[in-house]
């Protein structure tokens, strides 16, 4: 019976893990989100999700330790102590940062230190506790992946060669999340643990659906970046494409291959697009 512990679940690539996942009822399937009774309802109005009993839901906001104590805690008693994956999906793309270049946001300080404390808290430190509460559970588990939904957008030698501007802030946050990946692998490879960043491609999640005629430009622009950058690129895909790519990338990762550690694309590459 595997099991996986994904957060941000409520919505977007999170929901579409839960899914995924519980289609085999051999799977145990646990989402934190931050509404518990609103993702319930949703689930019942859910067609395909209604009538699995092997998805569990957890209230957590990942920023409040003690809900993430309690969240570990629920956990154990479902699975009875082990756990196989963590999928620490849980993120924001912030809109302060989508457009702009960095040095245009310095006429607003205040919201630069707000934004960034903001996808600190989000990016790093929640996943550090998470990473830290769970670890005695995956420990006691069979397939013992740590998986992080990362971000292109954090690859530095992309960002210099195509001039990527947007998402300073929130790509910042992704890159130092991507390091605590780095940490934590280099402490439990002896365990058999793999920890893994995974970007899961440019997806269709509605982020930039109240954006202004100018803000819509400057996403043309990025994405014909995108088209140089990779040929294959044709837009966004969909949750559905993105997260059964991420599974297969999960599924065949592993530290025997070099894994451990590592920052892939959705293909298993270092192709981000
Ligand atoms: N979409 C893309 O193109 C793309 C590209 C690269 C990476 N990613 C990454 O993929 C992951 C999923 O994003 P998405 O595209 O599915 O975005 P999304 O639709 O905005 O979903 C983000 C989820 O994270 C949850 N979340 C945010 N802050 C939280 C907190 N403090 N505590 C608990 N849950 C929290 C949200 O909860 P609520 O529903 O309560 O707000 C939401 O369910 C993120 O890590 C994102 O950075 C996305």
């Amino acid at each position: 019976m595997p099991s996986y512990f994904i957060t941000g679940a409520a919505r977007g690539i999170g929901y579409e893990f839960i899914r995924q996942y519980s289609s085999d009822p051999n799977n145990t399937v646990i989402g934190t989100v931050r509404d518990k009774a609103a993702t319930i309802k949703k689930i019942s109005e859910d067609a395909e999700l209604k009538s699995r009993s092997n998805i569990h839901i957890l209230e957590a906001d990942i920023t409040n330790y003690d809900a993430l104590k309690n969240a570990a805690a629920e956990t154990a008693t479902i699975t009875g102590g082990s756990l196989d994956y963590i999928i620490a999906n849980a993120g924001i793309v912030t809109m302060f940062d989508a457009y702009d270049p960095i040095g245009a946001l310095g006429d607003r300080p205040d919201e630069i230190t707000k934004t960034l404390r903001l996808l600190f808290e989000t990016h790093v430190i929640a996943n550090v506790h998470l990473f830290n509460l769970l670890m005695p559970l995956i420990l006691h588990g069979k397939a013992k992946k740590v998986i992080l939904i990362s971000s292109g957008f954090a690859d530095p030698v992309f960002t210099a060669e195509f001039d990527i501007t947007p998402g300073s802030l929130y790509a910042s946050t992704k890159a130092a999340a991507n390091m605590i990946v780095a940490k934590y692998s280099a402490q439990y490879k002896k365990d058999g643990v793999l920890f893994l960043a995974v970007c899961p491609g440019m997806v269709e999640v509605g982020h930039y659906k109240d954006a202004t005629p100018e803000q819509i430009a400057n996403v043309g622009g990025l994405v014909t970046k995108f088209k140089e950058y990779s040929t294959r690129f044709s837009g966004p895909i969909t949750p559905e494409e993105s997260v059964s790519a991420v599974r297969s990338v999960i599924a065949n990762a592993s530290i025997e291959k070099g894994n451990a550690g590592d920052f892939l694309s959705h293909f298993g590459t270092k192709t981000w697009l």
